[in-house]
């Protein structure tokens, strides 16, 4: 009798967070998990297997994809979850070398890992890739603009991506979500150049975003959302978990002046 071959997923930044609860629930689904971590070797997980990644090395995308191969001869789910975000602060704030960091995690390690693995789901002739994107990739927030951006390139990427693959068996979606409670708070990146004219009001927003966060949902609300997305036989192009979907709705619905208005009342600035 034939058996269907087990489905292969590969986590990437999955030693935490939204990475970590979806590399679990993807192997209580019945995938075989490979989750990455720059340390792997600190976060064995039962059930998951660990492997060494940096998403921003080229050299170390392609050991990680031909261990990968190696190992279980396929890969029919590639989640792009490595990320960080940047401490509150005005754009003006960081160097361009800052600028360049958070791009060749956010934006380029998605950009290496695609590149790196589409062409084998192309020949297999089936695949998905799902890129963790935010909100902040349809809404862009004050004092967050280099996150912002990046999360933009992100939802541009995703979306000329899918066009292009889905003739080849292979779709991409990008979840986006809002707030979630990930240790995603004590890995921000501070600014390298900070200016005392900003000092107050990024401390004021830094302080409404802890409070936002300590209250949001955890990152097994965005798991869930992944792994129904990858057993869709029609994936969405977009899937908004929680208080994400509110968003979405308000960015595709409410008045571009209202939205302005909502965003500086939500985060209590003046002007
Ligand atoms: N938490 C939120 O509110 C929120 C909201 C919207 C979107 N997101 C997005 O969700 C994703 C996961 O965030 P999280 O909240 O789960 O944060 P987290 O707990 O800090 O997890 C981030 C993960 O990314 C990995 N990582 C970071 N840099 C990496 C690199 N250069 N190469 C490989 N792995 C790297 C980390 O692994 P190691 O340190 O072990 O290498 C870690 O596993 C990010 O893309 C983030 O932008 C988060």
């Amino acid at each position: 009798m034939h058996q269907a071959a087990q489905r292969v997923a590969v986590v990437t930044g999955a030693s935490s967070g939204i990475g970590q609860a979806t590399a679990q629930q993807l192997a209580q689904a019945g995938y075989r998990v490979f989750g990455t971590s720059r340390r792997a070797a600190t976060h064995a997980a039962p059930g998951i297997e660990m492997l060494a990644l940096d998403v921003t090395s080229d050299a170390s995308v392609a050991a990680l994809v031909d261990d990968v191969l190696q190992r279980a001869g396929r890969i029919d789910l590639l989640v792009n979850n490595a990320g960080f975000g940047v401490a509150p602060a005005a754009a003006e704030e960081s160097s361009l070398a800052q600028a360049q960091a958070i791009f060749d995690t956010n934006f380029f390690g998605i950009v290496r890992m695609t590149r790196a693995v589409a062409p084998h789901m192309r020949l297999q002739g089936s695949g998905h890739i799902i890129n963790i994107g935010s909100v902040l990739g349809f809404l862009p927030m004050p004092y967050m603009a280099l996150y912002s951006a990046s999360k933009h390139a992100v939802a541009g990427y995703s979306e000329a991506l899918d066009h292009e693959l889905r003739t080849m068996g292979v779709r991409v979606s990008v979840v986006e979500p809002a707030y979630i409670n990930t240790p995603f708070d004590a890995n921000l990146m501070a600014p390298d150049a900070p200016l005392p004219a900003y000092r107050a009001i990024c401390e004021k927003v830094g302080q409404r975003v802890k409070q936002v966060l300590a209250g949001a949902d955890g990152p097994e609300v965005v798991a869930a959302i992944v792994v129904r997305a990858a057993a869709a036989p029609a994936p969405k192009l977009h899937y908004t978990p929680g208080l994400a979907r509110r968003m979405q709705w308000l960015r595709r619905f409410a008045p571009a002046r209202m939205l302005d208005a909502g965003v500086r009342k939500d985060l209590r600035l003046e002007g």
